[in-house]
């Protein structure tokens, strides 16, 4: 093993850290879905069991809309993550995204601690690499990558904002758009553009859409801070430069209303914890809603188990809003009624989009 690989690998096992303990949140800001408003019915006129939480995604159906979305791999502890979290999403009929395959690709050996297919034959199963590394990787051994795991799809994470944190983290951001084009001309599987918790925005989804990107996960701010986790892996130093960007980047209900009107599918991630996050999420327009932290800290909690409860809780969550906001399916919640308050709303008139 390179140095390079010796030290994803340890960044890796040091990431996982804080989840192990109350993860590592953003301080001030939230993810704004609190100024989504969903307007109460009385008589919603709806068995609860009668709800339909299906959705399509990506060409595939999804049980209920949620994916676990990409952590870990790499180490022996990733690896049975990875499992626990696929065997989960296997249960629940979601979809399940492995961890960056970066250290995979420096060091094959590692490949197993990424395959999950065994435990999940059905389930949508997502790979992931960094958009610097996709930048350096040719479009046939990203197809290795893939098949080596027998992934559906392929998520590529854009994360500058950590990366800007980390004294070894990359500084050259160039290129990465003409290697998604490249992908998106060969690659037959569908690609999934990621941000790690800062958001993606209008500007950057409308550069994605000309390159042929089709699905993104908007990942924003108002759950895992990723300048936090890093700052903590600095002992917590108050370095006012970085503590500056604890809460960097773009509220997920922000950037959802972003994409209101653009013909794509999304995922709406970062913050979601609740049944009703996931609702709020849905009426702003995402096919899925997404959530890494909470999967992974209840594993640490309790095991595969403990990790089963608390989604099976967010998705009686779900169904509670949907009820309550007489919405029998997922376009019924899409279309339901509601007001948009707060910075949601002055975002919404500044940015000029319609709600
Ligand atoms: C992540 N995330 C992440 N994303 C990615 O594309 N590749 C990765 O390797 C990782 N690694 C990772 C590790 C851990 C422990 C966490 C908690 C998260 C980011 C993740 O997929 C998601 O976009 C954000 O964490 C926002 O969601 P939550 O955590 O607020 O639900």
């Amino acid at each position: 093993m390179d140095d390079s690989a010796r030290q994803t690998e340890q960044r890796k096992r040091e990431h996982l850290t804080p989840f192990k303990s109350g993860g590592v949140n953003a301080r001030e800001q939230t993810t704004w879905l609190k100024h989504v408003h969903l307007i109460h019915r009385a008589c919603p006129e709806l068995h609860v069991d009668e709800l339909d939480l299906s959705n399509s995604f990506a060409g595939h159906t999804f049980k209920a809309p949620l994916f676990i979305t990409g952590m870990t791999g790499g180490t022996s502890e990733a690896r049975e993550i990875n499992r626990a979290l696929a065997r989960t999403a296997e249960r629940l009929g979601i979809g399940f995204g492995l961890g960056s395959q970066r250290a995979m690709l420096e060091n094959p050996e590692l490949t197993h601690t990424y395959q999950v297919r065994d435990v999940a034959p059905t389930v949508f199963l997502a790979g992931n690499l960094g958009g610097t590394q996709l930048a350096q990787t040719n479009p046939d051994t990203v197809r290795g990558l893939l098949d080596a795991v027998e992934a559906d799809a392929l998520c590529v994470h854009l994360n500058p904002a950590q990366e800007m944190m980390q004294p070894e983290g990359d500084r050259d951001f160039r290129g990465i758009l003409t290697a998604l084009e490249r992908l998106t001309a060969t690659m037959k599987r569908p690609l999934i553009v990621k941000e790690t918790g800062a958001g993606l925005s209008r500007e950057t989804v409308l550069q994605l859409l000309d390159v042929g990107v089709h699905h993104v996960d908007v990942s924003g701010t108002g759950g895992t801070s990723w300048v936090g986790v890093e700052v903590n892996r600095r002992g917590g130093e108050a370095d006012p430069d970085l503590l500056d960007f604890w809460d960097w980047g773009i509220p997920t209900a922000a950037a959802l209303l972003d994409l209101k009107d653009l013909d794509l599918q999304r995922i709406g991630a970062g913050g979601i914890r609740t049944g009703l996050d996931v609702a709020r999420a849905i009426a702003l327009g995402a096919d899925l809603a997404g959530a890494a932290s909470p999967a992974i800290q209840a594993y640490f909690n309790g095991g595969e188990e403990a990790c089963y409860t608390a989604l099976s809780r967010v998705l009686d969550g779900l169904k509670r809003a949907m009820l309550l906001t007489a919405s029998r399916s997922l376009s019924d919640l899409k279309r339901a009624p509601r007001v948009i308050q707060g910075a949601l709303l002055e975002w919404q008139k500044q940015r000029q989009l319609q709600g």
